[in-house]
């Protein structure tokens, strides 16, 4: 009778228990839908990302939105080294080209993620006139000076402003002063980037500067995106549109010759979207001297001011980038310096064509061109744009 009892009184405590826990689960859950209602539209996480060979600490940034875009920032250079986006079936990959860490970065150079200036693309001879008087750059592309020179924004550790959150999107907003005659540009620089992720799967880029000398500027971002998030495989299976008439024809030390040529009847001409192998190993000069595509394109309706400018989709994954800038120019480079040296962080190496970039800028060597828009900032003036990559799948 004893042992029925203890079974009884067992039996009901092990009910009551259950019943505690299903009631726990309940309001559990309760708690995580009525937190998910609430959750921010973009988390942002903060980390150490390892120290320079100089002794600087570096940070990382990753900012999630709910749709499940993610985008890992570091401080220096700016670099974004991971964007993970899905493809049509939902999954999630890495799409941008990167390092697995700062070492790697520090060591090679094809601008992996980076943020470029104080001039991004080649100035001709390394000088450039300004108001009479004449300015000698770093030379760091044969005689000329290409994305800044020998220590650009891409190698250098940006400062934190701060993150922020709102109703739709998270912002990291970055910044760096460069000193008068840093690498041969005159005038204090004062630039901030924010990037800022938002609601609707797009990445925004607001560039801001200001000077206390007349100079010449043109910052970029200097992604390598391969759609198809397997960095094993070319590029050239990527459909793309550019919306430009024309492209800036360049010498054979890829200089701009000072010609605006049109893209009728060239393969230059991806105003109808098309495939990258459609044209990228045509018999044409201006494809041999780039060694593949590595041109500026000139964007047509430069007087709308921030506007959808190109396109590019990769039919095996379904996923699809679109780009809005209010510049004038985009720098449509196939990865063509990539030559198998560089490690990849799943062991294998970035072979030639494994990303492309869509560098939304001024002109190349704009300040030794008179007929090409100014990239001149007084100190008077703001130096504000912004550039949206947008994504999704199809
Ligand atoms: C730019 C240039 C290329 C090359 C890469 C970096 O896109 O146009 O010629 O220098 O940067 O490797």
């Amino acid at each position: 009778m004893s042992s029925s009892k203890i079974n009884s009184s067992t039996m009901f405590f092990f009910i009551i228990l259950m019943l505690n826990f299903g009631c726990k689960e309940v309001v559990e859950n309760d708690k995580k839908t009525e937190n998910k209602e609430m959750e921010d539209p973009v988390s942002i996480v903060e980390s150490n990302y390892g120290t320079t060979a100089n002794g600087e600490k570096v940070k990382q940034f990753t900012l999630q939105n709910q749709g499940g875009i993610q985008v890992s920032i570091i401080t220096y250079g700016g670099r974004i080294t991971s964007l993970k986006t899905a493809d049509k079936e939902g999954t999630y990959k890495n799409i941008v080209l990167g390092f697995e860490n700062l070492e790697q970065y520090e060591k090679s150079n094809p601008y992996f993620g980076a943020l470029v200036g104080r001039y991004g693309n080649r100035i001709s001879k390394g000088k450039f006139n300004l108001n009479g008087t004449e300015y000698i750059l770093a030379k760091n592309n044969g005689e000329n000076n290409l994305h800044g020179g020998i220590k650009g924004f891409d190698k250098v550790v940006w400062k934190v402003e701060g993150t922020t959150i709102s109703d739709s999107e998270g912002s990291l907003k970055l910044s760096y002063l460069s000193k008068d005659m840093e690498e041969g540009f005159p005038g204090n620089l004062t630039t901030f980037v924010t990037y800022t992720l938002k609601k609707d799967n797009s990445l925004d880029v607001l560039y801001e500067a200001t000077t206390d000398k007349t100079t010449v500027i043109n910052l970029t971002q200097h992604s390598y995106f391969n759609l198809s998030g397997d960095f094993s495989q070319s590029i050239v299976d990527h459909k793309v549109e550019i919306n430009a008439d024309a492209f800036v024809k360049v010498d054979s030390r890829l200089i701009p010759t000072g010609e605006l040529a049109s893209v009728e009847s060239t393969p230059f001409d991806f105003r109808k979207t098309r495939l990258i192998s459609d044209g990228i190993n045509a018999e044409n000069e201006q494809i041999e001297l780039g060694g593949g595509y590595d041109h500026c394109w000139v964007l047509n309706h430069p007087e709308k001011g921030y506007r959808s400018v190109a396109k590019a989709y990769h039919s095996g994954s379904g996923r699809y980038m679109e780009v809005l800038t209010d510049k004038p120019g985009m720098q449509f480079y196939t990865g063509n310096f990539l030559n198998g040296t560089l490690p990849a962080p799943n062991g294998g190496v970035y072979s030639k064509r494994s990303g492309f970039c869509f560098e939304t800028q001024f002109f190349p060597d704009s300040p030794n061109q008179p007929n090409f828009p100014s990239a001149t900032l007084k100190p008077e003036d703001t130096y504000t744009t912004k550039t949206t990559f947008k994504f999704s799948a199809e």
